[in-house]
């Protein structure tokens, strides 16, 4: 902030007869009402201009968000690799349908797949008929997904498998619902299945159930190998294997970028578990998957590296990659053998960029996507600053030459924090990871005011509060996050990109609390940080108006001019973070426009506040914490607006346009 802003709030301190908001317990809300003033200048020169890219994503394959969440495999363990490559292995989440007496089921390393050989023997002992009859519905093996498969009425369902036998085959192919509910059924018969073959139908559910599973059964005697058994709804987004209610949130909140596969997932607990571009890209059936070491569970990578970089088209998100870069949170490559993981970098770059003649960039043609992706970050590791190799010895260096010197245009982000001291290595923009509780996080909006303005700028690519205070995401964390984000927006000539993190969860595995956004099998909630974030969405590529503000230390507040891109429409946006309890008079006076072009039909107040400051969202209530709102009637470059305790609000004037105005511009503009 500049000193100007300062020293008002020094002034407002002297003038005020001050309670002690900063001592006060979080949710006290008092009677009196104080005031505090906003002005700015509407048409201040030079612009501002916020990068375009300022408020995105961090997706980390963490708490089930990609596997059993954003990914729609709905089969768990598809491949039966999640129990190890050494046979006999537990097939877990696979449940066997029938005892001993009628099926045995193991594991064997029989698969077609080289990367993922085991597969799943059933020798089924029972018969039609004869002195071993098999019970009715047959025996087999079940799969209940990630907490049972959410099976809609109406909706069809790709199911791919792999099936081998000596025998001619007689299977049943079913979604049984909670209840035991058949919801969609098919029947296989081949007698000619001595070789692996791939098995596709598509079934159409004839009932409803959040929680059912696959079943895949047979009466007849015979001994059956199955592997890479996959179940996909057909109505994914884009056809392109993302859960359509998922992607649907993510875009609500028109990211300017996304981070991913992670956070420390990059990393992995020991290198043998990190992610491995090169491993999740090709068919699906091919890849090997891995343990996710860091987050305790078992990935397919259904959702790879192609696939992230698809995410991100479909968002109109820039894609931001995390490379493994030989360090894990326990091992790390030797620098002077660092070399295969830079050319593997390389490659993975030219996967993403080359035309589809280049060597990977043809790889990714085949993966049907001609173009190239627009890949213009990479960010060298997670976190991994202070290892030994990362900077003493050298990798990240290595890294950084060998992607400049082909890739000269890709912006290169270093773990390493350059906001309060000079890097010694090059980098065009440095990561920087806050977790704290709800004061501190909301005083980090002044963080990065001393920041030098002259080195790369900050990726703020994982933020959030944590701690008991923070519930499991209530109003406020996503307060002081706001507040924090307002210093982010008025220090955006230093900022570039500003992320929350965890993104998602699956109610199911929350093993990182709180998240933006949980879900379970058929339902899905923004968390107030998640509405908070929505009060940004219009930054990206705005212009920042200096702004200054006289008020108690509980208010922050920023303003932006921006262009709504799809109405066309312009608007003078002031957000205000009120984090304390008492209510405020905000008087607000704009410089450098006039009541006459201001359209006041088309201006709005909105408000994320609650009654309790720790209030929570649910899957009953969905929307207890969610911005409201309303029309702004006397909007004018002067006047008093009402400030409620424990809030967020924005306030968007809408600016008359030269053009003739449309009969739509009478009514209320809904930004979000
Ligand atoms: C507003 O900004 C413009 C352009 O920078 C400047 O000419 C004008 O004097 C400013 N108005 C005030 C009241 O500061
Ligand atoms: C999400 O992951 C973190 C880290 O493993 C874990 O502590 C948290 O319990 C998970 N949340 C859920 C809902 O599983
Ligand atoms: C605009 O309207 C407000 C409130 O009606 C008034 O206080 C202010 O003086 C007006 N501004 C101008 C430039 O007329
Ligand atoms: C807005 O203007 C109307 C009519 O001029 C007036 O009745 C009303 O009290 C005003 N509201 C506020 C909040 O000033």
């Amino acid at each position: 902030m500049e000193p100007k802003y300062a020293a008002c709030v020094v002034l407002a301190f002297s003038l005020m007869v001050i309670t002690t908001y900063y001592l006060q317990p979080h949710g006290v809300v008092t009677d009196a009402t104080q005031t505090a003033s906003l002005s700015l200048n509407a048409s201040q020169s030079p612009a501002k201009k916020i990068s375009q890219r300022m408020f995105g994503l961090a997706f980390e394959e963490i708490n089930h968000s990609g596997a059993g969440g954003l990914w729609a495999e709905l089969v768990s363990n598809r491949g039966f690799e999640a129990g190890g490559p050494n046979t006999p292995s537990n097939i877990s989440p696979w449940t066997i349908i029938g005892n001993e007496a009628s099926i045995l089921v193991s594991t064997d390393r029989s698969s077609c797949f080289d990367k993922n050989k085991v597969a799943l023997q059933m020798e089924v002992l029972c018969d039609v008929d004869g002195e071993n009859i098999c019970p009715a519905g047959g025996v087999g093996v079940y799969n209940p997904g990630y907490w049972g498969m959410n099976i809609e009425k109406g909706k069809r369902y790709r199911v791919v498998f792999y099936v081998r036998s000596l025998q001619p085959v007689e299977m049943s192919i079913s979604f049984i619902g909670s209840k035991d509910q058949k919801l969609a059924t098919s029947d296989i018969k081949d007698d000619n299945v001595a070789e692996w073959k791939k098995v596709e139908m598509v079934l159409e559910a004839y009932g409803s159930d959040a929680n059912s599973r696959l079943q895949l059964t047979t009466s007849k005697r015979s001994t059956i190998w199955l592997d890479q058994v996959s179940a996909l709804p057909l109505d994914t987004h884009n056809g392109h294997g993302f859960r359509q209610d998922l992607f649907d949130i993510l875009a609500a909140l028109k990211p300017g970028f996304i981070r991913f596969p992670g956070g420390s997932y990059v990393e992995g607990d020991r290198l043998m578990n990190a992610f491995r571009w090169r491993e999740t890209i090709g068919a699906w059936e091919e890849r090997p998957g891995r343990f996710n070491d860091v987050w305790q569970y078992w990935t397919d990578d259904g959702l790879g590296y192609f696939e992230y970089l698809q995410l991100a088209e479909d968002l109109g998100a820039s894609p931001i990659w995390v490379v493994n870069i030989g360090i894990s949170i326990n091992e790390q490559v030797d620098t002077s053998l660092i070399m295969p993981f830079v050319q593997d970098t390389l490659d993975a770059i030219e996967f993403a960029r080359g035309d589809a003649s280049s060597t990977m960039g043809s790889a990714r043609a085949a993966m049907g996507h001609l173009e190239p992706f627009d890949l213009q970050y990479v960010a060298a590791g997670n976190q991994d600053c202070w290892k030994k190799n990362y900077r003493v010895l050298g990798s990240y260096m290595k890294f950084y030459n060998a992607i400049k010197g082909v890739y000269p245009d890709i912006k290169i982000i270093t773990n390493c924090d350059a906001s309060a001291a000079v890097l010694d290595h090059p980098a065009d923009l440095y990561d920087y990871h806050v977790y704290t509780n709800a004061n501190s996080m909301f005083s980090m909006a002044h963080n990065f005011d001393h920041a030098s303005r002259n080195g790369p700028k900050a990726f703020v690519s994982e933020y959030a509060v944590t701690g008991g205070e923070a519930g499991r995401g209530n109003l406020l964390k996503a307060l002081a996050e706001a507040g924090f984000l307002i210093g982010l927006e008025r220090n955006s000539d230093v900022v570039e990109m500003a992320s929350s993190a965890p993104l998602f969860v699956n109610v199911n595995n929350q093993r990182f609390n709180p998240d933006a956004i949980v879900f379970d099998s058929s339902k899905v909630y923004g968390t107030p940080t998640y509405w908070m974030q929505h009060l940004f969405k219009a930054s990206n590529g705005a212009t920042l108006l200096d702004s200054t503000l006289q008020s108690p230390s509980s208010l922050t507040a920023s303003a932006i001019s921006w262009t709504d891109a799809d109405s066309g429409r312009s608007y003078i946006r002031v957000k205000v973070v009120n984090f304390g309890g008492n209510r405020l008079n905000l008087r607000l006076a704009i410089e450098g426009l006039d009541n006459k072009s201001i359209e006041s039909a088309g201006s709005t107040l909105t408000t994320l506040t609650s009654t309790n400051v720790k209030d929570e969202n649910s899957f009953n209530e969905p929307k207890k914490v969610a911005p409201v709102i309303n029309a702004l009637k006397n909007a004018s470059n002067k006047m008093t607006v009402i400030i409620p305790p424990y809030s967020f609000i924005s306030i968007d004037l809408q600016r008359k346009s030269n053009v003739i105005q449309d009969a739509e511009s009478n009514g209320v503009h809904a930004s979000l």
